[in-house]
């Protein structure tokens, strides 16, 4: 490799912060809080609930419960608490009081809190009502790709190992995987480096080192993979063929010999 090369690649690894054990320790406490969003805001998702009035119950939750601060709000200019993305919404949806959740819709709620000042970042798929099982197998094959490319992190592995995990067992079912968008590294910052591929070649890419905390947040679509971002509010992201899409999400840290989930819910069977 020449100079510019080296230090480029050098550039990017020295990006990647590492996690002391103190840092890890605030890492958890922020990760149980994110996941104990969902299990709070899970028996309010039903057929004529508004996504506003999720975001409402999110937001009092976290400021008034958990003494933490809802990260999305005001970040980067996003106007709402949480996220809310809706059947053909890929992802970054915009809570609204006049979007009414109805029987048979599919949604996901991505929760991000800062605790003394760490993020933890997760997002859950929640069926509403009776939902078809056209959908529900879109669902449960995109979080068997979340499971499975948590499975394959240990230190060594490179995170094309990651991305490969969830194009092969995405592909093989016949969804396609969103490229536009990806998992990142998180920690003091909201996303940090490294940006984590849900598609790419094993053995590939950076090498994943323990200390290392990320997301791993696979978008898989019934259609094709591209996607559409609304000129009119600069942030929901839909499926260009307007068919349905899914996203489940976990913050991972790297330990010795593998991974811990810091999101991981009680009652989560991984
Ligand atoms: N939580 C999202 C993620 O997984 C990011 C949301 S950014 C926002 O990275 F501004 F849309 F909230
Ligand atoms: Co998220
Ligand atoms: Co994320």
């Amino acid at each position: 490799m020449n100079a510019s090369t080296f230090l480029k690649a050098s550039h990017k690894l020295m990006n990647i912060p590492i996690k002391n054990s103190e840092d890890m320790v605030h890492m958890r406490v922020a990760g149980k809080l994110a996941a104990e969003v969902l299990d709070m805001i899970r028996p309010h998702v039903v057929p004529g609930v508004s996504t506003g009035e999720l975001d409402r119950l999110c937001h009092q939750h976290i400021v008034e419960e958990q003494k933490a601060i809802p990260a999305p709000l005001n970040y980067n200019g996003f106007p709402k608490s949480i996220c809310t993305s809706v059947n053909h919404v890929i992802c970054h949806g915009i809570p609204s009081n006049g979007r009414i959740l109805k029987n048979g819709d599919i949604v996901n709620i991505d929760i991000t809190v800062i605790k003394n000042g760490f993020h933890g970042d997760t997002s859950e798929m929640f069926c509403v009502g009776e939902v078809p099982s056209h959908a529900k197998r879109l669902v449960r094959i995109t979080q068997e790709c979340l499971y499975r490319a948590i499975k394959v992190v240990q230190p060594g592995i490179t995170l094309g190992d990651i991305g490969h995990a969830i194009q092969e067992h995405g592909e093989a079912n016949n969804y396609s995987i969103v490229r536009e968008y990806c998992g990142h590294g998180i920690g003091r910052i909201f996303h940090e480096q490294p940006q984590v591929l849900h598609y790419g070649k094993p053995d590939t890419g950076t090498k994943v080192a323990e200390g290392m905390t990320f997301t791993i947040e696979p978008m898989l679509n019934a259609g094709t993979r591209f996607t559409k971002l609304s000129k009119k509010d600069g942030w929901t992201v839909t499926t260009k063929d307007r068919r349905l899409s899914a996203q489940w999400e976990h913050t991972i840290a790297v330990t010795g010999d593998g991974y811990e989930i810091l999101t991981l819910r009680p009652d989560e069977h991984f």
